[in-house]
């Protein structure tokens, strides 16, 4: 099991949208910022009447069940996965659908002629793809000269409190390389810059106070990484170190290290 292997992300962790849910659950509920990431994403998109937009492994379109309604007029949206299971649950779950598209597409290689979007989005997803530098090559040709190129990603140190405390709970317990490391924070600026000509890294200012034992136990057994070091019937287990921890201290903190590229001008 690898974090970009397509047929790992397609048949089980992206099957459907439950392990994601349970992760953009705690980042809902429990991020201390001022702004929500929807809002945040959407920002950054900063999308203009009339444009064309295309969202690359947009899962269950989270962000666009809060966002689509701040669209301004006659904006379309184009929304791939390449699992077809998120690509179904995106299309039941956005209720006013007429201008958006549904596509299952691998982002290596696009199905768009060349110029044909304003912006293109890849929000937490080019850490899956086997090759990032080839989504953003496809990426740069399928948008119009001075068309930009939205992709967040984590960095390096991105809920390191919750590795110590996996660690407590099971000794044994090492996290894998942070899930982000293909396309990091710290790496992403440098695998842009070949195909567009400016690149600015925009922080999100936010980390999490985690009130709720059972759901961050839910958020570790949704992880590629929970998923290997943990059986099912240590949840419960898991929950109780948690509580213990909630009981004692209120809280549990986990910083976060999140952020968005933003890139235009794609270079021909
Ligand atoms: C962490 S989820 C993010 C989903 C969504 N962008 C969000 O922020 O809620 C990553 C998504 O990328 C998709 N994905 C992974 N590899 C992909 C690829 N090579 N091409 C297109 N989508 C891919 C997965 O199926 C999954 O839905």
């Amino acid at each position: 099991m690898t974090i970009n292997d397509p047929r790992y992300l397609k048949k089980f962790q992206y099957r459907d949208p439950g392990n994601l849910n349970s992760r953009i659950t705690i980042h809902m509920l429990f991020s201390t910022g001022r702004q929500d990431w929807a809002g945040f994403v959407f920002d950054q998109i900063n999308p203009k009447a009339g444009e064309l937009l295309l969202e690359l492994g947009c899962g269950h379109a989270a962000q666009w069940q809060i966002n689509l309604r701040r669209l301004p007029a006659g904006v379309g949206l184009v929304l791939s996965d390449l699992s077809i299971g998120m690509i179904w649950e995106a299309r039941k779950m956005l209720t006013a659908p007429k201008a958006v598209q549904f596509l299952s597409q691998e982002a290596q290689s696009l199905a768009f002629p060349d110029q044909a979007f304003d912006a293109v989005i890849a929000n937490h997803m080019l850490y899956h793809v086997p090759v990032p530098a080839r989504a953003i090559e496809e990426a740069a040709r399928v948008l119009k000269p001075g068309g930009r190129f939205l992709a967040a990603t984590n960095g390096a140190r991105h809920m390191a409190e919750l590795d110590i405390l996996l660690r407590e709970f099971e000794p044994r317990f090492e996290a894998e390389t942070a899930m982000s490391r293909p396309f990091s924070l710290e790496n992403g600026r440098g695998q842009i810059e070949p195909f567009f000509e400016r690149v600015e890294l925009i922080p999100y200012a936010s980390d999490l106070w985690v009130t709720d034992a059972e759901l961050l136990a839910d958020y570790v057994f949704s992880t590629p990484t929970g998923q290997i070091w943990f059986c099912k019937d240590q949840i419960c287990d898991m929950a109780a170190f948690f509580q213990r921890k909630i009981d004692r201290d209120g809280g549990i903190f986990i910083h976060k290290s999140t952020g968005i590229f933003r890139a235009e001008g794609p270079k021909r």
